[in-house]
């Protein structure tokens, strides 16, 4: 793989495009399910409402890339969670496999490295090119949302830094590879976005609508404070997959997100 530095490539299209995203565009829907048949039947279930969609670990190792083409079918924005983390020749060439396969947003964990981020961007970049495509959105895993400060200190052993350091460190760092943004809970959006600028994407799993349960979740928001903290993107899985109704769950959480931006 040759290597172009990162400041001759162009940016991934985030300019501009942001302020005329949807609400219903900047919801990702979790779809954390064991089968692409209970998957695909929430999407379509959720198609009218106009929202994106996410594929995680669960699903994807399932039924592999079929079901991320059959999700791009309904004409939405597919989001690929692998959080792809080896050595910088291996997730570049992860990368260039996933851009050949076709993703609208893919992400790494920033904690892989400068090298390893850079070597995704170029990946992504030449891919889309040889392609005559646009490239996905490559967005930096900063410190997962089920992770809290007393994990960061003691088990990561990063003593003395909080949490909203930590994460607008990596998000600074993510930035500078060349990254699109980053996942991070909401709670440290306004540190990032002070940081790394309004066109940096910060995509905010960690939602809880008032009186949904955390579950493993450790830095939660909810959704309107997560839009008035500066998210671009909240990503939800539980409290749509796992209500009763999950599509006036989700009609519920976009109403909230529609008087947050009011
Ligand atoms: O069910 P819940 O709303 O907690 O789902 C959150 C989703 O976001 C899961 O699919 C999880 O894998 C993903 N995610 C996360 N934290 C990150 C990155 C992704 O929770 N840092």
């Amino acid at each position: 793989m040759s290597s172009l530095p990162v400041s001759s490539l162009s940016k991934t299209g985030s300019e501009g495009a942001k302020a005329a995203l949807s609400v219903e565009e900047r919801l990702f829907v979790a779809l954390d399910y064991p089968d692409a048949a209970t998957a695909l039947a929430l999407a379509e279930r959720l198609a009218p409402l106009g929202v994106s969609y996410k594929i995680g670990l669960q699903l994807f190792y399932a039924e592999g890339m079929a079901v991320v083409h059959q999700l791009r079918q309904f004409g939405k924005t597919v989001f690929v969670d692998l959080k792809l983390h080896d050595i910088p020749n291996t997730v570049a060439g992860a990368v260039d496999s996933l851009v050949i396969q076709g993703v609208d947003f893919l992400n790494l964990h920033t904690q892989g490295g400068p090298e390893m981020m850079r070597a995704a961007v170029v990946s992504a970049q030449q891919a889309a090119s040889r392609l005559g495509q646009t490239p996905p959105k490559l967005i930096g895993v900063t410190l997962l949302t089920s992770l809290s400060e007393q994990a960061l200190n003691e088990f990561l052993f990063v003593e003395g830094v909080s949490v909203g350091e930590y994460v607008q460190h990596l998000a600074m760092q993510a930035k500078k590879a060349g990254l699109d943004g980053v996942v991070c809970s909401a709670q440290e959006a306004p540190l990032i976005r002070a940081a790394c600028g309004p066109d940096f994407l910060l995509v905010t799993p960690g939602i809880r609508p008032a009186g949904a349960g955390e579950q493993d979740q450790a830095r939660v928001i909810t959704p309107a404070q997560a839009l008035q903290n500066g998210s671009d993107y909240l990503v939800i899985g539980r409290p749509i997959t796992g209500a009763s109704d999950p599509v006036a769950a989700t009609q519920s959480i976009l109403d909230e997100m529609r008087g947050a931006l009011v």
